[in-house]
């Protein structure tokens, strides 16, 4: 590999002596105390206090009447899911999934996580392209894509990077069309939006609503999530199918399937103990942004955005996008890339790999659903209608793909709110390098 430390455009740039992390998880103490809580009661089990707690919180943080406290965001997305298809489809056989037959928009530049239980359900995912000024799902080719599938009953739709989409459009467009909205706020939670004049949480949006405390979140449990809703029948089903549906009898008497899905009551001391400091953990992250914009204005490049008039994202990521005249060659094959400098041009894996060999953290865009090996062959809707067959040998720049567009000229900086204004300026700084 190139050894960045001897260049001479990094000179008098040390590596950081501790590792700069993407987004690490923050302790403060309070964690322990009700770990601490729950092995001295004997709550050591997936109930207890500290679960009735994290639940009571985090519903009346968010506004919503009911909180289910589970084993991991993607748990809540998949019983989000199921609920979803249940609904929409009534109940499936044990050995067949809720979705069965039908197709699910859903977001494609995520996690795959938000859109894999539409699978895990038996559903096929259509992706729908995302808009350039939020980075999220595009309103327009969601539009398109009920032309295309008007059956449709089914959207999913994440908040990438803990930047708000524009559910407001969304919600109208799955009004039109009757379609339930399963929302992933996995990666935004403490995001406002403004929503026909009135500011709410994301976790509110959607028909069926989930977040997560995995490590990397704004607030942690080392691992869990939530599925949060106004429902009660919704939330007493979650709750029921997370603890192996368990019916009313003396006997484990079953129904329906059941999954081992619920929190336990150590990970939950620790949820506890993060979600005084929400609040001040979106603040630094803030501030990262602030200093990255500022620090980073006079180079080719742009932050991840948002719309300030209509949200106030959680800035759980910095990302920046290379304007196209200042992206210097760079290919990339399933696990490999290759890129070259250029004199007054970068590319996110120069960026990254500068940034890594100074022992800092950074990672490319989440690569988009429709691009990833194991949904190649899924329906795919942009701007122009259907996203697949439309480039074109003797057309050049044919064909409208804003996610790939993204993924190939965007890269999520440091964003760790342990992260020192210091360090900052020094990843900053061999951003700047990587221009020269
Ligand atoms: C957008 C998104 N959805 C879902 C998940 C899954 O959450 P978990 O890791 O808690 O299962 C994550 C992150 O992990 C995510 O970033």
């Amino acid at each position: 590999m190139y050894n960045y430390l001897t260049d001479p455009r990094f000179a008098g740039i040390e590596p950081f002596e501790s590792k700069v992390w993407l987004s690490s998880p923050t302790m403060h103490g309070d964690e322990q105390q009700w770990v601490d809580h729950a092995i001295q009661t004997n709550w050591v089990s997936t109930i207890g206090e500290n679960i009735n707690e994290v639940e009571r919180q985090m519903a009346e943080y968010v506004g919503v009447k009911y909180a289910v406290a589970l084993s991991a965001g993607t748990a809540a997305l998949h019983l989000a899911t199921k609920l979803a298809g249940e609904k929409l489809y009534g109940q499936a056989r044990p050995d067949r999934g809720t979705l069965a037959g039908h197709r699910v928009f859903c977001s494609d530049m995520t996690f795959d996580a938000s859109i894999n239980p539409v699978a895990y359900e038996d559903g096929e995912a259509v992706f729908i392209d995302t808009e350039y000024d939020t980075w999220n799902m595009s309103p327009e080719a969601l539009e398109k894509a009920f032309e295309q599938y008007p059956e449709v009953r089914l959207v999913v739709v994440a908040h990438l990077y803990g930047t708000p989409g524009k559910l407001e459009e969304i919600r109208a467009i799955c009004a039109r069309h009757g379609a339930l909205i399963v929302e992933d706020a996995a990666e935004s939670l403490g995001a406002k939006y403004l929503l026909n004049g009135q500011w709410v949480e994301t976790g509110t949006l959607g028909d069926y609503n989930c977040i997560s405390f995995n490590g990397n979140k704004i607030i942690t449990g080392s691992a869990g999530g939530m599925f949060l809703t106004d429902s009660k029948e919704d939330a007493d089903k979650a709750r029921k199918w997370s603890t192996q549906s368990r019916e009313a009898a003396p006997w484990y008497q079953h129904e329906e399937i059941g999954y081992n899905y619920r929190m336990s009551n150590i990970i939950a001391g620790v949820v506890r103990g993060q979600i005084p400091y929400l609040t001040e953990h979106i603040a630094q992250k803030r501030a990262i942004y602030e200093r990255y914009r500022e620090g980073l204005k006079d180079l080719p490049v742009k932050m991840n955005p948002y719309d300030a008039e209509k949200s106030v994202p959680n800035f759980w990521l910095s990302c920046l996008i290379i304007n196209e005249d200042a992206m210097a060659p760079m290919v990339r094959g399933d696990h490999d890339y290759l890129y070259r400098h250029e004199s007054g041009k970068s590319s996110p894996h120069e960026i990254l790999d500068a940034i890594a060999a100074f022992n800092a953290e950074g990672r490319p865009i989440w690569k988009p659903m429709h691009m990833q090996p194991i949904y190649r062959t899924n329906a795919f809707v942009t701007l122009e209608g259907n996203g697949r067959g439309k480039t074109n040998a003797y057309i050049s720049g044919s064909g409208i793909d804003v996610g790939a567009d993204i993924f190939r000229r965007g890269l999520c900086l440091p964003s760790d709110n342990k992260m020192t204004p210091a360090q900052q300026d020094v990843i900053i700084d061999i951003i700047k390098a990587c221009f020269q």
